[in-house]
């Protein structure tokens, strides 16, 4: 069969005759995680994409030819010998919409930053001009190896889009960073990606910090004050910055969320231990965005033992303090002059009037003001809000889903960035 015949399928399309599946070559390189990517191609099949797997020579001593081509329903090589007439080297990574290579290895990522190509994945990663994906497996010690920080670096800045490895079981009875994340995430990613139809992802080789949930002030063991962030809103910049290529630092206080793909999670609890972790991350960070709702008193006092109620007797006052305001405190000292700084504001009455004069107060350079009530924002899948600029300027951003404006957020910071 021909490259003409297997690549690029049409299928019908209701009423407008046939439309063209997205084309997607999924690569996959010599680790024990490739058989989760059986799951993510199935995933990417499934959902209507026209998948090509090109595995390496050594993938395929941990899933066969047979199981590739039987599941994507294409012929699948490893080397650059196979229908030569068709140069398929060039072809496979010209046509295609998105290269995502999952596992990919050390080696593979190596490969990748020096611009080898001495089989037909690499090859095709080096004719494509679409949108490339990596998502890494390995264990900790090789992720962590300066040779593959710097080959990370170095791919990332081509614009690449290098998701962070998950923490947990490696191959042995040893855990830590370096498994492959789970491939609904990766396939979550990819959708993305897929979806913005950028080749080059805006924030490329950018650091941004992004904080979510809501902090919780403990009372004693076993109460707090907490608000009712859902920390959805953060989660939804956390992953579509990952999906523009940027490496990602996600501050989380108690969403319960699972951690996102491509993402460095760092779970916190109170307002204090927020502030200490976002402002060590922002120390070498492009842009940090205040998505969290940081409680603004915590109780003077922490009850070592259960605090008892006493017949005959009133409930001692309760006695706040100040907790302090991170917003404002990143915005005064920012890291480097070009560092971008993103606030939220959630109001109830007056809402944009108490957005402009709390952008001044923050002096943060963007502040996304969004109306919240019983019904409204926490917890929703979607969002509405306006997004004001200390230059003046105000986008509104109309009801749809979190991730929507999470885009127009990262417009936003990555055009200050290039700016
Ligand atoms: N914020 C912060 N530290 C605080 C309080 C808030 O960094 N102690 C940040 C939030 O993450 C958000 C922005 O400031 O990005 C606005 O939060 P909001 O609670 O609306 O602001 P407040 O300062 O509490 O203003 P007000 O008391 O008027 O509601």
């Amino acid at each position: 069969m021909s490259e003409d015949e297997t690549w690029g399928r049409t299928v019908p399309d209701e009423g407008r005759g046939t439309v063209a599946e997205p084309k997607v070559v999924l690569g996959v390189a010599g680790g024990i995680a490739a058989y989760k990517a059986c799951e993510l191609l199935r995933r990417l099949t499934e959902s209507g994409h026209d998948v090509h797997v090109v595995p390496t020579a050594s993938a395929l001593h941990f899933v066969g030819e047979a199981t590739w081509s039987a599941l994507s329903g294409h012929p699948v090589a490893t080397e650059v010998w196979t229908d030569v007439h068709e140069v398929p080297h060039v072809r496979i990574g010209q046509s295609a919409d998105l290269v995502v290579v999952a596992p990919a290895t050390a080696d593979l990522l190596a490969r990748a930053a020096h611009g080898l190509a001495d089989d037909l994945l690499t090859n095709t990663l080096l004719t494509a001009r679409c949108p490339v994906v990596l998502a890494p497996a390995m264990h900790t010690e090789m992720w962590e190896h300066p040779a593959t920080r710097e080959n990370v670096a170095t791919l990332r800045r081509r614009g690449t889009v290098v998701i962070e490895p998950a923490v947990g079981r490696l191959t042995g009875v040893d855990t830590g960073k370096g498994r492959l994340p789970d491939p609904g995430e990766i396939f979550e990613v990819c959708r993305r990606v897929l979806a913005r139809g950028v080749t080059e992802p805006d924030l490329a080789g950018r650091h941004v910090v992004v904080s979510a949930g809501g902090t919780r002030e403990p009372l004693d063991p076993v109460r707090y004050l907490g608000n009712r962030s859902s920390g959805k809103q953060g989660y939804a910049l956390a992953k579509t910055a990952a999906a523009r290529g940027a490496r990602v630092t996600l501050i989380e206080a108690n969403t319960g969320l699972a951690d996102p793909a491509g993402v460095d999670v760092v779970h916190v609890g109170t307002a204090v231990q927020l502030r200490e972790a976002v402002l060590k991350a922002a120390a070498e960070a492009d842009a940090v965005v205040m998505a969290a709702a940081v409680a603004d008193f915590r109780p003077a006092d922490y009850a070592q033992g259960k605090i008892k109620k006493k017949d005959g007797e009133e409930p001692a006052p309760l006695v706040l303090v100040r907790n302090p305001d991170i917003l404002a405190e990143i915005s005064a000292e920012r890291a480097h002059p070009g560092q971008v700084v993103v606030g939220f504001a959630a109001e109830t009455d007056d809402v944009l009037a108490n957005g402009r004069s709390k952008l001044r107060r923050k002096g943060c350079d963007l502040l996304v003001v969004n109306e919240v009530g019983e019904r409204k924002t926490f917890g929703s899948e979607e969002n509405e809000a306006v997004v004001l600029s200390a230059d003046g300027s105000e986008t509104p951003v109309p009801h749809g889903p979190k991730e929507a404006l999470a885009d127009v957020v990262w417009d936003q910071v990555a055009a200050r960035l290039a700016g």
